[in-house]
């Protein structure tokens, strides 16, 4: 089967570097390069760990620091999750490369506009790279074969009762986003909430042995903290979601949906709305995940560990 090339975009953060070391130990998926978002923690962390994840996992690729803030909103960042770092837990290795002297949309652009097939984003923090690289190059849209994010919800929202994280931290990069043609399979919270590992996996992953698993399974306790305090019985690995879904499409549920992403509203910015009835009488944008097999899920995180230690 031809690889498939991806782009990753992230705000690393915990599920970011657990999504990039399933991405990396993938064969079926080509790393073309890495973007910061400002999210999780600001643009300088986000970078700063987003090194340190590839000299970790040996990702070979150019990397780009991502826009310093959202397209128009102030920077927000979530160190009750991530830490102060961004990436509490683990010690990781320093950075094995410099980012490239280009922006992350100039570095995206140029990776897409040379790649001989469409080539695959996947974006998992806000979308504010994305849309300055599909404002700044519309050309882009004809090689972008899809694009696989984390963020919104059809439910309910985490950092709001309306709005996902991703998408409330830049409401305004995820319209352009979502009314971009493109097309989308989106990873909200419906699926990643169900997208849980246990403490029992942490230890399948501990047990595996050599540096990654033990610096995935610390990554993994840490992410927990947060949300055994929140009640959850385990850590949603949200950001995994959107590399697991192109990686195996089966064991996910989903629907063609069209999502309208609300930018205005004291109660609603940064909601992920769907016309379930086509009342707005719009073509559905997005493929919008619902359902998962966890145990399946969690065996692909711990398989890919255990291709690390192969390594
Ligand atoms: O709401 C979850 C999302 O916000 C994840 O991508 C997590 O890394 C944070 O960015
Ligand atoms: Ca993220």
């Amino acid at each position: 089967m031809p690889k498939i090339p991806i782009l990753l975009d992230g705000d690393p953060g915990h599920d970011d570097a657990i999504a990039w070391t399933l991405a990396a130990a993938s064969p079926e998926l080509d790393i073309r390069c890495v973007t910061s978002s400002s999210g999780n923690q600001s643009i300088e962390k986000t970078t700063y760990n987003a090194l340190r994840i590839m000299a970790l996992l040996n990702i070979r690729a150019p990397m780009a620091k991502g826009c310093p803030r959202p397209l128009l909103s102030p920077v927000m960042t979530a160190p009750s999750v991530h830490g102060k770092s961004g990436l509490d837990g683990p010690a990781l290795p320093e950075p094995a490369q410099a980012p490239v002297d280009l922006s992350a949309p100039e570095l995206m652009a140029r990776t897409i506009l040379t790649s001989p097939e469409p080539v695959t984003l996947v974006p998992t923090g806000p979308l504010t790279n994305v849309a300055a690289l599909l404002l700044a190059h519309p050309e882009v849209k004809a090689r972008i074969a899809r694009i696989s994010l984390m963020g919104g919800c059809i439910a309910h929202g985490n950092w709001t009762p309306a709005a996902e994280f991703n998408i409330l931290v830049d409401p305004e990069a995820a319209d352009v986003v979502f009314r971009s043609g493109v097309p989308i399979t989106m990873a909200g919270l419906d699926v990643t909430e169900q997208a849980l590992l246990y403490p029992a996996d942490f230890a399948r992953i501990r047990a595996v042995g050599g540096p990654v698993a033990s610096v995935v399974a610390d990554w993994l306790e840490f992410f927990y903290q947060f949300h055994r305090s929140m009640g959850y019985p385990g850590a949603p690995i949200h950001d995994a979601v959107a590399v697991a879904w192109l990686l195996r499409p089966e064991l996910f549920t989903g629907r063609d949906l069209y999502v309208a992403v609300e930018t205005a509203g004291r109660y609603g910015r940064g909601a992920t709305i769907p016309d379930p009835h086509g009342v707005w009488d719009k073509a559905p944008n997005a493929h919008v995940l619902t359902g998962l097999d966890r145990a399946a899920f969690a065996d692909l995180l711990v398989e890919a560990v255990a291709r690390y230690k192969e390594a």
